[in-house]
């Protein structure tokens, strides 16, 4: 009797504190799970601005309650990376949506606690603002097909285990370049100001760095591991 009781304990706490990462075995269940090794930048581009209402694109059940690490909105903080994504409701002054978020933007200004740091104008604001809600929109049209083909229990952990598996610190290496950068890339190029079409043509490339198929599935992956229990 006591020995089984034991034995039970002994189960259970093994079970509570889980498989420490390795980084090994991880490599092979993400790689079954078809997940890329440029995971860390690709997940941490979609997700670091992410918020609550973001996630419920994906899951309308999301909540505070999450462990997406995102950029601190207060980047004086000397936590720059937060553990998860905060709400950031838009108003409903105006009529679109689309409207509604440049009346969000634009009030702003100046405040500095968007989470974007000093060195953006108006019109970059603006611009990572809309290309951030692109990308979910795009990560959202191929949130089916990982759903029917679900990664496995373990890929999930590999991909949750954010301080360890690197997707952390790329959102860190983001936070950290926006005290004086406008990093869109997490490639760690020079970019111009946006003032014109000339330098939109850069921007535009820019932004569509993360739009091949193989990032949209690390990030649909991720999402799909972070929500599907909420
Ligand atoms: C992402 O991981 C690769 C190694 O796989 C590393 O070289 C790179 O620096 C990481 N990127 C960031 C932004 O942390
Ligand atoms: C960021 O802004 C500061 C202050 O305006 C400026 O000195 C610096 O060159 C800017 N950095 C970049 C990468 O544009």
């Amino acid at each position: 009797m006591w020995k089984s009781a034991t034995v039970l304990v002994t189960s259970l706490v093994l079970y509570v504190t889980a498989a420490p990462y390795d980084v090994k075995r991880c490599s092979v269940e993400l790689e079954k799970a078809g997940v890329s090794h440029q995971f860390n930048e690709t997940v941490a581009h979609t997700v670091h601005s992410m918020t609550v209402q973001g996630l419920r694109l994906f899951n309308p059940r999301a909540t505070v309650h999450n462990q997406v690490p995102t950029v601190n909105h207060n980047l004086q903080s000397p936590h720059k990376v937060l553990p998860y994504a905060p709400e950031d409701p838009t108003g409903s002054d105006f009529a679109t949506a689309s409207m509604n978020m440049l009346d969000e933007i634009l009030s702003t200004l100046g405040q500095a606690n968007d989470g974007l740091g000093p060195n953006w104008s108006a019109i970059e604001r603006v611009v990572h603002q809309f290309h951030m809600r692109d990308v979910w929109s795009r990560v959202l049209q191929d949130f089916p097909y990982v759903q029917k083909a679900p990664p496995s229990e373990s890929a999930c952990a590999c991909l949750l285990d954010t301080s360890v598996n690197g997707i952390r610190a790329a959102v860190q290496w983001v936070a950290d370049h926006y005290s004086h950068g406008t990093p869109i890339t997490l490639l760690n190029r020079p970019i111009p100001k946006l003032t014109d079409a000339n330098s939109w043509a850069v921007w535009r490339q820019r932004l569509l760095h993360y739009y091949d198929a193989a990032s949209v599935r690390d990030a649909a992956t991720y999402i799909y591991c972070v929500t599907k229990d909420m």
